[in-house]
């Protein structure tokens, strides 16, 4: 982003200058900001420098989540407003943080504008979004509504065998915290997550600021595919037991059943053992991915993909199990906070808003179980998401901090 307008606009850069730099990787020009890890660190003294020089009340909730006060949280029915700063692997600088960077830019246009709270306002970060390295999404959100028990996320670990209490004690937290926070929940009113659009609706529409409607049901699966390791000079074809062949075919039937059900399903990640160039593998582990607007299209793609899986295993001599490792249904954001955003940004002619769903999943999913949420989309121009040519234009990202403050005026201030 380059040059700005504007007071909002100023703080705006300023934060993203500050925040740019942190756990991007030079040679990708990606973000790894996993969950614990230095750069994670990094990001939450940010957060907390943030809130402090803006004399709000800087708290750190029971399951690493970042909150930032303005106003008696103990008065309830709080708006609350952020997103997160972790990343997937290689990452974009725009999902997770333009919602924390706009969350504070827009507390800086209401007080420019001189608007006067009646109810409480908090800033949040919430901790490991994306999940990229203990494989479950939206942990903090997920431990604190008490979708994710205490139990389940101690025997959670990253790919080198770091579970996640030794990860959080290393990072100086104490993970014998973790659970459910109901009380906390309890206090908030309303729930706003702005967010860059992780597709191309509103450049399509030509808006710059969208709502959110729903966010497609969504999981993940493990599939581990076990062979046999030979050589891979001297093992005869018809003598082996390749997992990675059945693996293979599986990907290409995943892409076949999404298709046919007008879903979508990724294999991103794999891990083979023993990884070896010259040795045929014993263990193809691979990661699904599987979305689709409906559950019942979900379901159909990703069973029709297990029982290919199956077939292709038989074939080869190979053990195929699967793992599902995470569900999120369908999140249908509240009606009437969605119909008073609309209302509240449909009040200024220069902004019409349309309405969207979703198949990326967010924080505001996980918390809608609990609480009223909805979430603001900014016009992504390629749609490019999770790749480091995520990008938005600096035009658009001021229209959603504008857009963010008007929200929060009319649902936090007289
Ligand atoms: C998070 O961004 C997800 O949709 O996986
Ligand atoms: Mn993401
Ligand atoms: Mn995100």
């Amino acid at each position: 982003m380059t040059a700005s307008t504007g007071a909002a606009g100023a703080g705006f850069l300023e934060m993203w200058r500050d925040l740019r730099p942190i756990g991007r990787n030079r040679d990708s020009g990606g973000y790894r900001r996993y969950a614990w890890t230095a750069a994670d660190a990094d990001c939450r003294a940010w957060f907390r420098a943030q809130a402090e020089s803006r004399g709000l009340t800087y708290e750190l909730d029971r399951n690493g989540n970042q909150w930032a006060w303005l106003g008696d949280p103990d008065a309830g029915d709080a708006v609350v407003t952020g997103s997160h700063l972790d990343s997937v692997p290689d990452g974009g600088a725009f999902d997770g943080p333009l919602g924390v960077v706009s969350s504070f830019a827009a507390l800086d246009e209401l007080r420019h504008r001189g608007a006067e709270f009646t109810k409480p306002l908090a800033i949040t970060n919430f901790g490991d979004e994306e999940g990229a390295r203990f494989g479950l999404a939206c942990v903090g959100s997920r431990l604190t509504s008490g979708v994710l028990t205490p139990e389940q996320a101690h025997a959670l670990t990253d790919a080198d065998g770091v579970s996640l209490p030794q990860a959080m004690e290393r990072a100086g937290y104490d993970p014998e915290t973790i659970g459910p926070d109901h009380d906390r929940l309890a206090r908030i009113g309303a729930f706003i997550e702005l967010h860059v659009e992780q597709g191309r609706a509103l450049d399509l529409s030509g808006d710059a600021v969208g709502i959110a409607s729903s966010i497609w049901p969504h999981g993940r699966w493990r599939f581990d595919f076990r062979g046999e390791a030979n050589h891979a000079g001297t093992t005869r074809l018809v003598d082996r037991r390749d997992p990675m062949l059945s693996y293979a075919e599986t990907v290409l039937a995943a892409r076949r059943e999404a298709r046919l059900a007008g879903a979508v399903a990724t294999f991103g990640k794999i891990a083979v053992e023993p990884n070896g160039v010259n040795a045929i593998p014993s263990l193809v582990r691979g990661w699904l991915d599987s979305r689709a607007a409906d559950q019942q299209a979900l379901d159909d793609t990703v069973t029709a993909i297990e029982k290919a899986a199956r077939a292709y295993a038989d074939e080869h001599g190979i053990e195929v199990s699967l793992t599902r490792e995470s569900f999120t249904p369908v999140v249908e954001f509240d009606h009437a906070l969605r119909d008073e955003l609309a209302r509240i940004l449909g009040t200024d002619q220069e902004l019409k808003v349309p309405v969207l769903g979703t198949g990326a999943g967010h924080d505001a999913g996980i918390l809608a179980s609990s609480i009223p949420t909805a979430m603001l989309f900014v016009r992504n121009p390629t749609g490019v998401s999770h790749s480091p040519a995520e990008s938005a234009a600096e035009d658009d990202c001021l229209a959603g901090v504008h857009a963010l403050a008007d929200v929060l005026e009319g649902l936090a201030c007289t």
